[in-house]
């Protein structure tokens, strides 16, 4: 087994499902993912990234990607059943994200998290070398730090949230709350995207493990936790130079007339999640079109919903409602080739979604709750021109940083209506002096800038964190 310095560890490993026959695979992005926020790191230092497939079975032996040593993790279909689709998705998730919708607690659930995270633990402490550091990525994996430490007290362990972490009127819902806790405090420093949920953390840990805990550290078993806020972001760079390429330029130019050459296109880019706010958006544009606001043939949607989590039941739910109220739209205020929404269940290569980032005149970006938002960095990174609204919900962390946002409540549906009403009606300067400092704020802090400070938090030896190039 080869060891590495630097280990990632996170449910899912950055590959592309289908592996050529050659045995190539290629790193697989998905619109404001976490494999996209780490992918630049990795290529610059030597590392191994320990996750899963994707697939029931047999952990493959995969080829490097990219310089990087991929480590498989098998599943069972139980195990995905019961970790991933259950404790993972339909408990933990919708109770990270004010509990939108109900959280389903089941001990069989339980057992698998506990099992499936004593698997990746196992795994990191074989691909990591004496003293290396290992980083455990989200809310899947949050017993490992704790395991990993009992196994291999030699390393230095991160761990870092990409969702939110709730308040302790809903954590203390959790049956099993003590031993979340404590497996996220076997970690050296744990990360955040926002400064409330280092202090959630704070608090929770003192509540329900009676420690002594501030909103930067936590004592526990002899050591000192760091805990710490840590906005994750994008590679701005890469995103500007993918959508000032030719032929993106020149396919936004084909999709724009492909929607009818409208004056103003609308659009949202999300995995097809109930958090992401899609029904309360849909509504809101709904009412504009009803009330005479917005003519269907000057202003048109393109909600991409890329397919997501399809077995759990919430989310087939939300499918269907979705789709159903697209239907409604359409039927009741499209015209033929004139439709109100244009409705996308797929996913898009990085190349026709920079196409789209420049077509949209305006980015809604609406969640119910989000732990950063990345696809609403991905837009401002895209705006090379400084042009673009983006709407903004109060509740994605990325509001957090983009003040100059059109930012709304999108619980608040006049509220919403009104927003973007605004936006649609803003004069161009005032359009270009938001997107201008957002740009500012986002070049940086950029991918690099994140990585370079969590793991200068981390490492305080600071050997690792200088081979991340400025
Ligand atoms: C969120 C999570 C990630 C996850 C991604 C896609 O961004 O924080 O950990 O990978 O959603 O969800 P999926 O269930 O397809 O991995």
């Amino acid at each position: 087994m080869r060891q590495s310095s630097l280990v990632v560890v996170a449910n899912r490993l950055p590959v592309d499902d289908s592996v050529a026959p050659d045995g190539a695979c290629e790193w697989r992005r998905s619109p404001g993912g976490l494999v996209g926020a780490l992918h630049p790191i990795l290529q610059q230092t030597p590392a191994t990234w320990v996750g899963w497939t994707g697939d029931a079975g047999d952990a493959p032996t995969l080829p490097d990607v990219d310089g990087v040593r991929m480590h498989a993790v098998a599943l069972s279909a139980e195990d995905i059943r019961d970790h991933y689709e259950g404790f993972a998705n339909a408990t933990l998730w919708p109770l990270y994200h004010d509990s939108v919708e109900h959280p389903t607690y089941h001990r069989r659930w339980w057992e698998a998290y506990q099992r499936v995270n004593q698997r990746f633990a196992d795994a990191a402490a074989e691909t990591a070398e004496p003293g290396a550091l290992v980083w455990v990525q989200d809310y899947h994996l949050q017993l490992v730090p704790g395991m990993l430490r009992a196994l291999r007290p030699d390393l230095l362990i991160g761990f870092f949230l990409h969702v939110p972490f709730p308040p302790p009127e809903l954590f203390m819902q959790l049956p099993r709350r003590a031993e979340l806790l404590l497996g996220m405090l076997g970690a050296d420093l744990v990360g955040f995207q926002r400064v409330q949920a280092a202090h959630n953390f704070a608090q929770l840990a003192a509540k329900v493990l009676k420690v002594p805990a501030t909103d930067r550290r936590i004592a526990v078993e002899g050591r000192v936790v760091r805990v710490g806020a840590f906005p994750v972001s994008i590679d701005m760079a890469e995103m500007e130079a993918l959508s000032a390429r030719p032929d993106v330029a020149a396919r936004a130019v084909q999709l724009r007339a492909d929607l009818g050459d409208p004056q103003h296109v609308i659009l949202s880019v999300d995995r097809m999640d109930y958090t992401k706010g899609i029904e309360h958006r849909l509504q809101a544009f709904s009412e504009l079109i009803a009330e005479g606001h917005i003519k269907v043939h000057d202003t048109v949607m393109v909600q991409v919903a890329v397919p997501s989590r399809e077995r759990v039941a919430q989310y087939q739910i939300l499918r269907d409602r979705v789709e159903r109220e697209v239907g409604r739209i359409n039927g009741e205020f499209g015209r033929v080739g004139e439709p109100a929404i244009h409705y996308l269940n797929q996913s898009f290569d990085r190349s026709e979604l920079a196409a789209l980032y420049r077509v949209a005149d305006i980015m809604a970006v609406t969640p119910l709750r989000d732990g950063m938002n990345l696809v609403a960095k991905e837009y401002v990174a895209a705006r090379v021109d400084d042009t673009g609204a983006l709407l903004l919900s109060e509740f994605a962390g990325a509001a957090a940083e983009f003040q100059q946002a059109y930012l709304v409540n999108p619980h608040d549906l006049d509220g919403l209506k009104l927003t973007l009403l605004h936006a649609l009606d803003a004069s161009p300067a005032d359009i270009t002096d938001r997107m201008r400092s957002m740009r500012a704020h986002l070049r940086v802090h950029d991918i690099r800038a994140w990585a370079r400070s969590y793991l200068t938090a981390l490492d305080r030896s600071g050997a690792l964190a200088a081979r991340l190039t400025p």
